[in-house]
């Protein structure tokens, strides 16, 4: 059955979730809302036939599922201004990085559930990995089912226990930048030899998406996959000792708890 979803902050954020869902999930009978402060954002979504609201408080009252996208400070005040439309049967999905979900049940004061989800950038491209915290007392089974069966249309969902937040950030909200990183020296590597900036950034771009494709299809160690790329003797070898004497491993490992430290220190 057909509901009503809607998303008060149309930034990056909020018009990336929109349009993947509106793209992905067309067909199923959904309607898709926006409103954002400044208008502009909006006209891209109309013309992809996104309904637009004036404020957060009409789009509360129109959707069934509310995701909230603004910046972490503005968010308690923009569900305080939808309070008189929240009630049971709706659902607020919070993306707000760091604002726990404690804020978020003071802030709505238990008129409806609360779901605080983590997404990474590439939720931009549909390739994104969303964690969700499920522990607002007031949120069904049906409610659960119903918001993952909503966000798998954008990629990968994972129930995680509030405690855990910190952690996903770290790892896999920091992690587009990680990787990126090692993309950019990759590339400028390619660039040293010869290449093209061009011909080496689609290059590293289609080596990260096969070594990522076949690390997900196999169920053999990563460091059994690396070494089988090391012939004896050979150039990769050779490449990968450079690494181990660097310590990518460890440098990698304490860049996330570095991140995590820092995450804990932003939660409120
Ligand atoms: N971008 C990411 O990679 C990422 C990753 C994880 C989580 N998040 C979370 O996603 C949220 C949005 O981030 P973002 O990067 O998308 O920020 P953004 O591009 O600045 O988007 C926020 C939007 O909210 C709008 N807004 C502010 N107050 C509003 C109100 N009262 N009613 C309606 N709209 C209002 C802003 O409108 P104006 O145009 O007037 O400023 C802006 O377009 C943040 O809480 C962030 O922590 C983002």
């Amino acid at each position: 059955m057909g509901i009503t979803i809607g998303c008060v902050g149309c930034g990056n954020m909020g018009s990336a979730i929109l349009l993947g869902l509106k793209e992905r999930l067309n067909g199923q009978g959904h309607v898709f809302c926006g409103c954002n402060r400044s208008r502009e954002k909006l006209l891209p979504l109309q013309e992809r036939g996104v309904e637009l609201l004036d404020d957060a408080l009409s789009l509360a009252q129109r959707c069934d599922v509310i995701v909230l996208a603004v910046k972490p400070y503005q968010a308690e005040a923009v569900l305080e201004s939808m309070l008189p439309a929240l009630a049971s049967g709706k659902i607020v999905i919070s993306v707000a990085a760091g604002l726990s979900l404690a804020c978020l049940r003071t802030a709505v004061q238990g008129c409806c559930p609360v779901v605080r989800c983590m997404p990474n950038t590439p939720a931009l491209v549909g390739q994104g990995i969303f964690a969700f915290c499920f522990e607002d007392s007031l949120l069904r089974h049906e409610d659960k089912s119903l918001v993952l069966g909503i966000f798998s249309a954008l990629g990968l969902c994972l129930e995680l226990e509030e405690s855990s937040f910190a952690a996903f950030s770290a790892l896999i909200g920091a992690g587009p930048a990680y990787v990126f990183a090692m993309m950019q020296g990759l590339v400028q590597a390619g660039v040293s030899l010869g290449f093209s900036w061009k011909e080496s950034r689609r290059m590293v771009t289609a080596l990260f998406a096969g070594s990522a494709q076949m690390a997900g299809l196999s169920a053999a160690p990563l460091m059994q996959l690396r070494d089988e790329v090391c012939s004896p003797g050979g150039l990769t070898i050779a490449g990968v000792n450079h690494l181990d004497r660097k310590g990518l491993t460890g440098i990698l490992v304490d860049a996330v708890l570095a991140a995590a430290v820092r995450g804990r220190e932003m939660e409120s």
